[in-house]
């Protein structure tokens, strides 16, 4: 087997993140190098706690987290208990974590280990918003050249927002931070909600974690019964959008999806549309192509391959 691709996932757990975490542990062909917490779908103080817990049940507490940024670069910050629960892990009753969280701040990780690490060797995997890894690009500019690829879950253009009618979460929550990564002349994957909306925890998929009847099933099955209430009662569907997952199903199986190079910009002056990815999918406008942003999943193929890595846990 080829040597483990090395990546750092940027994440506010939030069930969806955890499923993503527990695909990338599942995964040898992935090095985890770190988890770097950010503030989003709850406050900071519990998304890191939530990314040292989902490491535990993984049987993982060797893995390193980081604690990121506490709120956006300009916004203040906005959260979502109302699609992920008060603790934002709500579902499985959870252990408090024994592993420790690491004393130094993400953005200081990210910074050290990209500019230590050979260049071209790592892979970024935001989850969320995007403060942290702007944070670091704005602390050292040097780092920018030096990343492999950003592949991160964000934005929507076709299917519109799901916080606001044109913006998605993560770039709603922080659309400063959002810009300075699209303009960092990284290369950029994007897996905005035209294609996470693909992939719906159906109650046959879910069915599929119960029946690995291991820990991390169980708790993936209550994880997503309780996160997929929030868009069912939304969009009148059977099971809701499992988003953050696609970003690591992509680094195993990049077949799995479909789409195209363009540019994208975000929205960060107008009030009505702050945070709003507009991607000039039919190259109409003169701006640089930054993006490979996906619209089409095998969505079988994703859940088979979510199933079969999660049962190895
Ligand atoms: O809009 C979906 C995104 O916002 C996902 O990453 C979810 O975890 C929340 O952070
Ligand atoms: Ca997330």
């Amino acid at each position: 087997m080829p040597e483990p691709r090395k990546i750092i996932i940027d994440t506010d757990p939030g069930q969806d993140d955890a499923v993503a975490i527990l695909l990338a542990l599942g995964s040898p062909e992935l090095e985890i190098l770190g988890i770097t917490a950010v503030a989003g779908n709850v406050p900071l103080k519990l998304t890191e706690k939530n990314a040292r817990k989902i490491c535990e049940l993984a049987g993982r507490p060797d893995i390193k987290v980081y604690a990121g940024a506490i709120r956006p670069l300009v916004r203040e910050l906005v959260t979502a208990e109302e699609v992920h629960g008060k603790t934002g892990l709500n579902g499985p009753e959870l252990p408090e974590p024994a592993m420790k969280l690491q004393e130094q701040h993400a953005v200081d990780y990210l910074v050290e280990t990209l500019m230590r690490e050979e260049a071209g060797t790592i892979t970024l995997c935001p989850l969320g918003p995007l403060t942290n890894i702007a944070l670091a690009m704005i602390r050292e500019p040097r780092i920018a050249p030096r990343i492999k690829e950003i592949v991160l879950m964000g934005g929507g253009f076709f299917e519109g927002g799901n916080v606001t009618p044109s913006a998605e979460f993560n770039i709603y929550v922080d659309p400063h931070a959002a810009d300075v990564v699209l303009r960092s002349g990284v290369p950029i994957v994007m897996m905005p909600l035209d294609v996470t909306h693909k992939a719906l925890t159906t109650t046959k998929r879910i069915d599929a974690f119960r029946k690995l009847g291991t820990k991390v099933g169980i708790a993936t099955t209550q994880m997503l019964e309780f996160f997929e209430r929030y868009d069912e009662g939304k969009y009148g569907t059977d099971g809701g959008p499992l988003h953050d997952p696609c970003v690591i199903a992509y680094l195993l199986k990049p077949s799995l999806f479909q789409g195209r190079f363009c540019n994208v910009t975000v929205e960060i002056a107008s009030e009505l549309t702050m945070g709003m990815t507009v991607v000039d999918w039919w190259g109409v406008s003169n701006r640089p192509k930054n993006a490979t942003v996906m619209r089409d999943i095998d969505h079988d193929g994703f859940f088979e391959l979510l199933v079969e890595r999660l049962g190895r846990l």
